[in-house]
């Protein structure tokens, strides 16, 4: 299994280029199973993840076409990739599919909206909690589908099609809120989402089914309304910038110091987290097209932050904070209220000389004067990102194993973060 091997210390210097993001991707690719016509994706990330994803779509048919780089485009250009779901064969996504990516689990609303019948592994239980799917079933009720828990699969069926209606989440859910836009672009009639999410992941895949044809009201609030349509044709979208990405490394440079820009992203995506970023003693200015990030000196002041459904802090980043924290001179809180394990991050940062208290959702971290290399392990993608970030800031070698996960969700991780002056490679095996 590959490792990376980081000797920490350096500062970061130079530019960032930030891909397309992962968790907006994935919802997107599975909107082209709306329609028989092609939609274009650009700026679509090269991760494992995306990978998983065109296995389980190519398995309903789906005809996939990467569009190959063109002459004098840099390695980290998003790539673009044209799906055609006209000829689906199939309405199972099987269990040994579905059980190595989450978010597969939602190709049952586009698939019951448009053939009536999907039948759809529950995903595998994760790392960072239970993570259940009863909100995104109890959404496809509501439209009117039919369904069946059977050996391990959510069967759905609807026999006169899917009909709009109200939906009121009683807890804040990303997933739930891409199925029920999905689902109910397709359904007869208005359906009205209240407690949706407001992440930009949700805008970006309203606004990508906007260009297919659906009529869509509110996404980015918290209610949103959709007037549904009998049919959605091809459309072109360019996948919003990876906020969790540009997060990743703005809190890399506050704690190993330099100056980054980071090229092709927003600050507006993640407000709430650059805003804290400054508190603790980064300099963050918004530049054409990108964000720079700088400390020069001073040391990291802490802060307390709780990790909240967008705008808020999001979970996301709370292990890369986590990271951060862990040099800053004094106290800080860091309490999780999305997922009630997400925490394993913890036992491999005290690894590297961190002390870090743990009270049920709440982690207390004592900034140490500094963080020694040591191996450690990686337990799911933002966790082992946040010991790439350690590692970087800590004295002498780290050495990270188990990078699958990281290759889940961070393209050209090593790459990225070679060009800015860190000693850090893979080592395969
Ligand atoms: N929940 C339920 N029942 C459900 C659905 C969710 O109880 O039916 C709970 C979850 O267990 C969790 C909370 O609701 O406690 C929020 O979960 P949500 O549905 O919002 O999460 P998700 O859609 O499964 C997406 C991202 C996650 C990100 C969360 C929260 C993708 C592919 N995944 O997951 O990203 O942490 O939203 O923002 O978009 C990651 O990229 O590393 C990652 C885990």
């Amino acid at each position: 299994m590959d490792r990376i091997h980081i000797t920490g210390g350096a500062p970061l210097n130079g530019t960032i280029p930030i891909s397309g993001a992962k968790n907006a991707a994935l919802p997107l690719m599975i909107a082209s199973l709306m329609t028989g016509e092609t939609l274009e994706l650009i700026n679509v990330p090269r991760l494992a993840d995306i990978t998983s994803l065109l296995r389980i779509l190519g398995n309903h048919g789906v005809d996939q076409m990467v569009v190959g780089k063109r002459p004098g485009q840099s390695t980290e250009a998003g790539q673009t990739i044209r799906l055609t779901a006209s000829n689906v064969i199939d309405t199972t996504a099987p269990y040994e599919l579905v059980s190595t990516m989450r978010a597969g689990f939602w190709v049952v609303a586009p698939l019951l909206a448009r053939f009536g019948e999907a039948k759809v592994s529950l995903p595998g239980g994760c790392a960072i909690g239970t993570r259940p799917v009863d909100l995104l079933i109890m959404a496809l009720e509501k439209l009117g589908a039919e369904i069946e828990i059977d050996a391990g699969y959510v069967v759905a069926k609807t026999k006169n099609g899917l009909r709009g209606a109200e939906i009121d989440f009683p807890k804040v859910t990303v997933g739930g809120t891409h199925v029920a836009l999905m689902a109910a672009s397709l359904a007869h009639g208005t359906t009205v989402i209240d407690n949706a999410a407001r992440e930009p992941e949700v805008v970006d895949l309203a606004e990508c089914l906007i260009r297919m044809g659906a009529r869509i009201e509110g996404a980015g609030t918290s209610r949103i309304v959709i007037e549904g349509v009998a049919r959605l044709h091809g459309a072109r979208h360019e996948v919003l910038p990876d906020r969790i990405e540009t997060g990743t490394y703005a809190m890399a440079v506050a704690m190993t110091g330099g100056d980054i820009v980071l090229e092709n992203t927003r600050a507006d995506l993640l407000s709430s987290a650059l805003d804290v970023l400054a508190t603790t003693g980064a300099e963050i200015t918004q530049v054409k097209g990108g964000i720079r990030v700088r400390r020069n000196g001073g040391g990291i002041h802490p802060a307390d932050i709780t990790t909240d459904p967008f705008p808020g802090f999001p979970t996301d980043l709370q292990a890369q904070f986590m990271a951060l924290m862990t040099l800053a001179k004094g106290q800080s809180n860091i309490r999780e209220t999305i997922f009630e394990n997400r925490f394993m991050h913890v036992q491999e940062l005290a690894r590297l000389g961190a002390k870090i208290r743990l009270d049920g959702d709440l982690a207390i971290v004592e900034g140490v004067d500094r963080l020694k290399g040591a191996p450690v392990m990686a337990t799911d993608l933002r966790a082992s990102v946040s010991l790439v970030i350690a590692g970087l800031a800590a004295e002498g070698e780290t050495q990270i194993s188990r990078v699958y996960h990281l290759d889940r969700g961070f393209e050209s991780l090593e790459a990225k973060l070679a060009r800015c002056g860190a000693d850090i490679r893979r080592v395969r095996s």
